[in-house]
């Protein structure tokens, strides 16, 4: 039987703590990263160990925190911002929501030593407003951390101090763009802004801002604590198995876990009486993959759903374009009426009244959405609808 043989970092104590009691995550050792951090005072050591561990953004694009840092780190401006990104808006993507929920603690100490280290002041959780249980849990935590002194002035008796606030989102997708979740803390439209200027630059309030995904920042005591060097050779990575396969969930596992080695050996493997047809990877943005395609390292988010040859496409290609055409924050043309349109032929299609012309639409769609549209998101809804055209020739059917 397959062994996870990993030192686990983001999930190892889950089963041991009580996620609303500090002192649990005392008990494990909780707080060292920070009390090392405080004692030693050197931000540009820690900044160093980042970048020699090449942790990279665990909320999709994989952008190399230590970069983002230095950018950052190397603005003059006095305020500075750190914002957590646990909007986590994409269906059957739960693995923020599930940190979060399980050990608390790591997040909000990952949070501290970051800010601190970047060199806010105030930072903030972004949270779904969809997740309550998180939210209750996040903010007891976050007031036991302050009572124990690890928040708020004075860190530990220095001279740090730090604001953490959960801003609760709307849980609109477009809210989890970076730039679009700033203008959301600034009470403006939840739309994303034209980038350069980047937030490294002029984020919150036009200050230098951090954004980093809650999953990236749980990285962050454990590298404090042992070093850049060795995470690079042992990084895990939270993935979450859906759909037809015997074990469903939020798993941790070596970063370079294959497509297959995650069906297999984390999920269990197919559903007994099911035949595999293929598996979306990164959510309802992610890219089909057939068979003989998995041998691949999962990318994004993290998200396996596999897709079982019983499943009715149709409903498939609705739901996506379905959740695109309600998230579209409608700031732009193409993707206002790109995923518009797409959702209509979607419903036509599913009902069985597609016509040629519909067929010939699809494609000047999904090439404007993937072409012309100002943020990603429009991409992302052409993502998976390109690939049934052309992997699962849902045309030439
Ligand atoms: C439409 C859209 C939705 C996004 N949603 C999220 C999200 O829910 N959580 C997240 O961490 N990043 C999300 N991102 C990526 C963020 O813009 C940003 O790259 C990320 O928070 C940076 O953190 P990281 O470098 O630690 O990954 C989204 C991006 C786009 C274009
Ligand atoms: S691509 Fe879509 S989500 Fe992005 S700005 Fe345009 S309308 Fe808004």
């Amino acid at each position: 039987m397959f062994e996870n043989k990993i030192e686990k970092i983001l999930t190892k104590h889950w089963s041991e703590i009580d996620p609303l009691k500090i002192r649990d995550y005392l008990a494990v050792g909780g707080y060292s990263a920070l009390k090392k951090f405080i004692k030693k005072s050197n931000r540009e050591k820690i900044l160093e160990e980042i970048k020699f561990s090449k942790l990279s953004g665990r909320g999709g694009a994989g952008f190399p925190t230590g970069m983002k840092w230095e950018m950052v780190m190397s603005q003059e401006k006095k305020e500075k911002y750190f914002i957590c990104n646990l909007d986590e808006s994409e269906p059957g993507v739960y693995k923020d929501r599930t940190l979060a929920e399980n050990n608390p603690h790591l997040l909000l100490e990952g949070i501290i030593v970051s800010a601190l280290v970047v060199g806010a002041k105030k930072s903030y959780i972004y949270l779904n407003g969809n997740y309550e249980k998180a939210n209750n849990i996040l903010a007891q935590a976050i007031k036991q951390a302050q009572e124990n002194g690890f928040l708020g002035e004075k860190i530990l008796d220095s001279d740090y101090s730090l604001q953490l606030e959960i801003f609760s989102g709307a849980g609109a997708y477009i809210c989890g763009e970076e730039t679009a979740l700033i203008n959301s803390i600034e009470g403006n439209r939840g739309e994303p802004k034209l980038r350069p200027p980047y937030p490294a630059e002029s984020g919150l309030l036009g200050m230098p801002t951090v954004v980093n995904n809650a999953e990236t920042i749980a990285n962050i005591p454990w590298i404090v604590l042992n070093g850049g060097k060795r995470y690079a050779n042992c990084s895990t990575k939270l993935f979450i198995l859906g759909g037809a396969v015997k074990k469903r969930g939020v798993f941790e596992a070596s970063i370079k876990t294959t497509i297959k080695e995650a069906i297999e050996n984390l999920g269990g493997g197919i559903l007994d009486g099911k035949d595999f047809w293929f598996a979306q990877v990164g959510g309802a943005s992610g890219r089909l993959f057939l068979k003989e395609e998995l041998n691949v390292p999962v990318s994004g988010s993290g998200a396996v759903l596999v897709v079982d040859k019983n499943a009715n496409i149709y409903d498939l290609l609705l739901s996506w374009a379905g959740f695109f055409r309600r998230e579209s924050c409608g700031k732009c043309v193409p993707c206002r009426e790109g995923t518009f349109r797409l959702n209509e032929i979607a419903q036509r299609l599913r009902d069985g009244e597609i016509s040629d012309r519909d067929k010939i639409a699809v494609e000047d769609i999904l090439w404007t959405l993937e072409n012309t549209t100002f943020c990603p998101l429009g991409k992302f809804a052409a993502t998976a609808w390109r690939d049934a055209v052309e992997k699962l020739k849902i045309f030439s059917k």
